[in-house]
């Protein structure tokens, strides 16, 4: 696809050794914090700068609630912290491409969401409405944004083994992980939402209902 990528976290050291990783002509960082509509701004600015063009949004950057977060034991603080990083944050995002890509007639935005986004109980009810709010967000720009040829889509993962958990031995993490998906025999795996990121913004994806939610189980 030879994409050019401006990679955007709160996590400095994570987002420059990416850059790295992929090499200074395809990646660069921006410091970058989705709930700051000021830094989103400033993140398309820099797209555009330097590539003239965005062709994809991808907007990934998401939390959970730390362990108490029912509504038995939840806190409003809490609750507010996911949903503005999750909610507040696609929609900053989705709202300064959105700008840049009707003008340009075309362009592609994916969102990730989760498979909490159809069953209720498997994250705290702050994380499961955030990401039933980023279907949400993604038919409204699909509806909207339709018009200027702009697309915009949701990939709903389930678990995806990942140290953040806390759990350091990686076997134990995927067997824990595997167990509570439907589709046994396979383990899900960053590389596979990626490639479904991919399609999405790709032009491989470009009959692809806008809108949908491809469900990674
Ligand atoms: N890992 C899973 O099993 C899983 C399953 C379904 C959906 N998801 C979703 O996938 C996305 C990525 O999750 P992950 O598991 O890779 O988590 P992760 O913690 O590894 O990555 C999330 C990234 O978001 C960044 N971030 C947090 N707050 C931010 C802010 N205010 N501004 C900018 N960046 C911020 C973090 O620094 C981190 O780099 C999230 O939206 C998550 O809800 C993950």
């Amino acid at each position: 696809m030879g994409a050019r990528v401006v990679d955007v976290d709160i996590q400095d050291d994570t987002g420059h050794s990416l850059c790295v990783a992929l090499g200074p002509a395809v990646a660069s960082y921006v410091h970058y914090d989705v709930t700051n509509e000021s830094d989103v701004k400033l993140v398309v600015d820099t797209a555009i700068s330097f590539h003239e063009k965005l062709d994809i949004m991808f907007n990934n950057a998401g939390v959970v609630d730390d362990s108490s977060s029912g509504f038995l034991d939840g806190e409003k603080s809490a609750f507010e912290k996911v949903v503005a990083i999750n909610v507040l944050g696609a929609y900053l995002g989705t709202k300064h491409a959105a700008h840049v890509m009707a003008l340009a007639r075309a362009g592609s935005i994916v969102t990730t969401a989760s498979t909490a986004t159809v069953m209720g109980g498997l994250a705290s009810p702050a994380y499961t409405c955030s990401k039933h709010a980023e279907v949400g967000l993604m038919r409204c720009a699909a509806a909207e944004l339709g018009p200027f040829r702009v697309r915009a889509n949701c990939v709903s993962p389930h678990a995806v083994a990942r140290k953040a958990l806390g759990i350091t031995d990686e076997e134990e993490l995927e067997r824990i992980v595997e167990a509570t998906a439907n589709l046994k025999g396979t383990r899900l795996k960053a590389q596979d939402l990626a490639e479904a990121v991919l399609y999405l913004g790709s032009d491989e994806s470009r009959n692809q209902r806008s809108a949908g939610s491809l469900c990674l189980v």
